[in-house]
């Protein structure tokens, strides 16, 4: 891949502006949502209610596109659905049924925010094979690792507070960002993750504008969407300038154990455990739809952490939480893993194949060794979201680049999953593709930029307008 992630996205390359804003962020009073356009009707009597914060929630790019991108005739390198065919169905559902019968009355009642402590205990094992010691007083079950996200925001940002990500970073963390009014700076990466030197620089640069750092929000492993791992390296580096700094560390890491050699790498927090909140979930090594995540936080966060979480949910499901406890303690889970690993790591070798075989000169991509996804560079003069309706119609999605950052950039770039679909469809889906950008190169050579032209197709409109 060779250098930087996102050239055109360090914080380094603005000039004017190093620490800037969102769209649509520019103050508290700015952010309360507008009144539709003159000629637009609006279909949403409660418009001039709504806080200002949801003038930060809009739909995601991928979740626009997953209509479209979902239908059957349409290979979809776009979405991050884990692959769950190898799961053992049939155990499962005994596991079920007996969780029912021997225990029916405590799964189907309210539990603790906490979670249910034999969970907390196993979920400390599982993080120990990452090298972090932890009391399983100081886990908190949550509702997937994304209701994790959202409560750490909640607990630390203010409207206007900044959160330092790595550019690219993960759509739905930037969400939750937004929804509480946080700006985002990104940091670049390389292909060995967040750089060091960039991190010292946004955070001089951000203090020096007087705003407040509240915390790295960091995927150090099989990033989502870079494809790319931090460097063990960097790792004691970058605690070290987070702490020099006084800013929290949030590590989110549902793909460390999806490492395709079976490599596991020291977690951040295994260091530094008062300045780490850690983000796990079961979603990518077990079963996306139980939702059942959790947070390692420090003491004090944790007790806060409870508390936001019974204003939120009472309580993660019971029922669940006793599945997922009884499949770790009765089923082969590492062997489960190792499923999951190597039909990943098939996918990922067909992806990388059909890329070096199919894609024009001038793209560059990233090589993982675990996860879901690769990140795409293409030429100068292609805008991928402006690509994105010649694709689908040309029968193939990805997820463009703009979409995982918080500022607009990502235009030369998209994400490729290779988690789902079989390997055969993921080579015909990357010979499509190459076909779009070949052509889009050669528009883009006789006309110019083509995110200049006029763009016919499907576009997103805001839910309050038509
Ligand atoms: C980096 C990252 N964090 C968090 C999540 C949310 O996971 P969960 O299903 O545990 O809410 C995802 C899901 O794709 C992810 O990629």
């Amino acid at each position: 891949m060779g250098a930087r992630l996102h050239s055109m996205g360090s914080i380094s390359s603005r000039e004017s502006d190093p620490v800037h804003r969102a769209p649509g962020e520019s103050s508290m009073t700015e952010n309360r949502p507008s009144k539709p356009q003159s000629g637009r009707q609006n279909l949403d009597p409660h418009l001039e209610r709504y806080a200002a914060r949801t003038a930060g929630m809009t739909a995601s790019e991928i979740r626009a596109l997953f209509a479209v991108a979902s239908r059957p005739e349409v290979v979809s390198l776009a979405g991050g659905m884990p692959n769950l065919a190898a799961l053992p169905l049939d155990t499962l559902s005994a596991q079920v049924a007996e969780i029912i019968a021997e225990d029916g009355l405590v799964a189907l009642q309210y539990g603790s925010a906490h979670g249910v402590p034999v969970l907390r205990e196993q979920i400390c094992e599982i993080m120990a094979l990452e090298g972090i010691k932890a009391h399983p007083d100081d886990v908190v079950v949550t509702v997937g690792s994304q209701m994790g996200l959202d409560m750490v925001t909640r607990l630390f940002c203010d409207p206007g507070d900044v959160v330092i990500a790595e550019g690219p970073s993960y759509v739905g963390a930037l969400g939750s960002f937004a929804a509480y009014q946080a700006q985002v700076v990104h940091v670049a990466m390389d292909e060995n993750g967040l750089v060091p030197e960039l991190l010292r620089e946004a955070l001089v640069q951000t203090e020096k504008a007087g705003r407040r750092v509240k915390f790295l929000y960091t995927i150090p492993n099989f990033h989502n969407p870079a494809g790319v791992t931090l460097a063990v390296e960097r790792r004691a580096e970058i605690l070290e300038i987070c702490r020099e700094h006084g800013v929290l560390v949030v590590e989110d890491n549902p793909y460390g154990m999806l490492g395709f050699d079976g490599q596991t790498y020291p977690a951040l927090r295994s260091t530094d455990p008062e300045n780490v909140v850690y983000l796990g979930s079961f979603s990518k090594t077990f079963a996306s739809g139980l939702r059942v995540g959790w947070v390692l936080a420090p003491h004090a966060v944790r007790e806060k952490l409870v508390l936001a979480a019974e204003s939120a949910t009472l309580c993660p499901p019971t029922f669940n939480q006793m599945i997922v406890s009884r499949y770790l303690a009765t089923h082969d889970w590492k062997g489960q893993i190792k499923k999951f690993r190597e039909n990943y790591r098939e996918r990922r070798d067909a992806m990388l194949s059909a890329l070096d075989q199919y894609l024009p000169a001038g793209c560059s991509w990233t090589k993982p060794d675990g996860g879901f996804y690769v990140w795409v560079t293409v030429p100068e003069g292609v805008d991928t979201k402006a690509m994105l309706p010649r694709a689908v119609t040309a029968r193939v999605a990805y997820a463009s680049g703009t979409g995982f950052y918080a500022d607009g950039f990502g235009s030369r770039q998209m994400r490729l999953s290779y988690c789902y679909p079989t390997p055969e469809r993921i080579r015909e889906g990357v010979r499509r593709l190459a076909a779009v950008l070949e052509s889009e190169m050669d528009l883009a050579r006789t006309f110019g930029n083509v995110a200049t032209r006029q763009i016919q197709g499907p576009q997103n409109p805001s839910p309050d307008t038509v």
